[in-house]
């Protein structure tokens, strides 16, 4: 894949506004605030095409970004303390309403604060992973907090911890550009046309 080569493709509110897939799937999912915006800006070498905020809840939908033909998907942040109730099963609803789909689902990467252990929402989404068997990576984020050594240690408790080979997870991070050319190299692999 040539990650240089994206743009923005469509944003939807609603699951029955997807259209069918069209092409491989590669989804961020991961608590709110954790980082999916920045992920992707810097997987895809841009400054702002997704949008950060340090406010949490800031993607509300579902946004598409079509990269060399391969369809990066950014999911709303689950776990939201602050919106309502209804805007919050509106969330959820969107999210399982996706993943309800026939899509082609060729990687979801799950987005992990590397500085608090896995919260009970990152545990229920890998949960919901495994039952669906899809396939998926941990990217722990946020690396630049804390030293090199302590992020390896954290890697593999977490492996432990969430029941995760240790191939499957990334020490990332959007500020420094950690780990960012292992992920895209994991993406390109698992999103070739067999
Ligand atoms: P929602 O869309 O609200 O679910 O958030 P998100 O997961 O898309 O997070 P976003 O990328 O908007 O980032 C949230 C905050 O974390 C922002 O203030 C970012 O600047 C900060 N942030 C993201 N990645 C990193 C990182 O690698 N290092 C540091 N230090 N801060 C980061
Ligand atoms: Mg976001």
């Amino acid at each position: 894949i040539n990650f240089n080569k994206a743009q923005f493709k469509a944003a939807y509110g609603l699951p029955s506004q997807i259209p069918a897939a069209e092409a491989p799937e590669v989804v961020v999912c991961g608590r709110s605030n954790v980082g999916k915006s920045s992920l992707i800006n810097k997987l895809l070498g841009r400054k702002a095409l997704a949008k950060v905020s340090q406010k949490p809840g800031k993607t509300a939908t579902i946004n598409f970004y079509d990269v060399d033909g391969v369809y990066l998907v950014d999911l709303p942040g689950y776990g939201f303390a602050k919106v309502g109730q209804a805007e919050r099963k509106r969330w959820a609803d969107l999210i399982a309403g996706y993943f309800d789909q026939d899509r082609s689902f060729n990687l979801v990467v799950c987005l992990v604060d590397i500085r608090h252990e896995p919260q009970k929402l990152d545990r229920e989404m890998v949960a919901f992973l495994k039952e669906r068997e899809l396939p998926f990576v941990i990217a722990l984020t946020k690396a630049d907090k804390i030293s090199a050594q302590k992020a390896r240690n954290t890697k593999l408790r977490v492996a432990e911890d969430l029941g995760v080979d240790t191939d499957d997870i990334y020490v990332t991070s959007s500020a420094k550009g950690t780990g960012i050319r292992e992920l895209q190299a994991r993406i390109s692999e698992d999103t070739l046309e067999e």
